[in-house]
């Protein structure tokens, strides 16, 4: 993990003098559920050991001054004038200011660094872990009092507003609301949520970072959402009650989207299909039967393959060797899409040498290298310092 005192030394230098407080927010993973999220079905994410350092004080200036220690690169705007931008990590940041603007939080200047290790575009979400950081940083430099709940639908708006990502809520859950060894079973319509244990005997959670950087802006994933919207639409006509694909069954595709369209169809066939194996995925956890759950994992990754087509032929290149493997019990690709990790179940006493094995074949055939994590489930945002003295 990253070190508090790095970027208060990175905080200093820019700025002279000391941050007020460090707060830290972590990625995730998510186990099974994708792209579910924004459909209100369950997902069951977990935060984990790579995360966003944000460091923050006041200026006099009524200023917001930005810092990324990552792009070396710095962003000023005054207080009045914040709006999305073309300096497109600002955005994240100014996105989440806007939403305090938004409900007349009374900020006056501030100055952030900040940096992090969740690789960007991984999948891991880089993003939701700088937006949750940047909210809870002015949460407690200005002392509001936003429910933490609150604190996670700004931060999603500020990716729908200013990053123009119709991302749903489960990235930004996870950062907040994360716990050291559990995964959280949420439900995405009502927002309630279950501590579910996962310290898995025996197995390790192995990310396998392709390397292929995804760009979710790059519209396939708002593309994705609104045929998910289209197909409840056209059911709603012949079942007004409902509201979103949480509602559905199979049948009611059948009757009413299939006739209409087949991309839109087998959009939300597999959304129908992957609210089902998560429940059942739930189950399997509760027995500790891994295999069962690797088992679904892999169907998942079929269903985003081939049926929601937002995986790549390297995602498909390490799910296919996964399978190789007896001692991996469960693989696919994990988040948005079209790049990032697979996230895989290995047996440790055989993590080492498949990570190696599949490393090299990943080089021969795809031409460059694979990075491997293997992942702790952490706690979620957390302040992690604090030098400002309380009067
Ligand atoms: C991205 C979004 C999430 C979710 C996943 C897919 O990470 O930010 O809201 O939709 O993709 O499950």
């Amino acid at each position: 993990m990253m070190d508090q005192k790095d970027i208060s030394v990175v905080f200093e230098n820019r700025y002279g003098v000391e941050p007020s407080y460090i707060v830290r927010s972590p990625g995730r993973i998510n186990i099974i559920g994708e792209h579910i999220d924004y459909n209100e079905g369950f997902v069951l994410p977990a935060a984990i050991d790579k995360s966003i350092l944000v460091a923050i004080g006041r200026n006099d200036e009524y200023k917001v001054r930005l810092y990324s220690k990552e792009f070396d690169e710095s962003y000023e705007v005054s207080l009045d004038d914040v709006a999305p931008s073309t300096v497109s990590w600002a955005n994240y940041l100014l996105g989440v200011v806007a939403q305090f603007q938004a409900r007349q939080a009374p900020l006056s200047g501030f100055n952030i660094a900040f940096d992090g290790d969740v690789p960007i575009g991984s999948g891991l979400s880089s993003s939701a872990a700088l937006e949750c950081a940047t909210a809870l940083a002015l949460q407690t430099l200005f002392d509001t009092s936003f429910e933490k709940m609150e604190l996670v639908q700004m931060a999603q708006k500020a990716e729908h507003s200013y990053a123009k990502v119709m991302c749903g809520i489960m990235d930004q859950f996870a950062s907040v609301f994360g716990k050291k060894d559990h995964a959280i079973r949420l439900d995405c319509r009502s927002l309630s949520y279950e501590y579910v244990p996962f310290q898995l005997e025996g197995v390790d959670i192995v990310l396998l970072n392709s390397n292929v950087k995804h760009s979710l802006s790059s519209s396939a994933y708002n593309e994705r959402r609104a045929q998910c919207e289209q197909g409840v639409a056209w059911v709603k006509e012949a079942y007004p009650a409902v509201q979103s694909l949480r509602d559905v069954d199979l049948s009611m595709l059948d009757e009413c989207v299939k006739p209409k369209d087949g991309l839109v169809y087998r959009r939300c066939r597999y959304v129908v299909e992957e609210k089902e194996r998560l429940l059942q995925a739930c189950e399997h956890l509760e027995k500790g039967d891994l295999v069962a759950l690797g088992q679904k994992m892999y169907a998942t990754h079929d269903g985003l393959s081939k049926e929601y087509e937002v995986s790549c032929k390297e995602l498909d290149f390490l799910v296919e060797q996964a399978k190789q493997y007896p001692d991996i019990l469960g693989s696919r690709m994990m988040g948005g899409g079209f790049g990032g990790c697979t996230i895989n179940l290995i047996r440790k006493e055989a993590t080492e040498r498949i990570i190696s094995e599949i490393g090299k074949a990943y080089k021969e055939v795809i031409g460059w290298e694979l990075t491997p994590y293997i992942t702790q489930v952490e706690d979620g945002s957390s302040v992690v310092t604090q030098t400002e003295r309380v009067n």
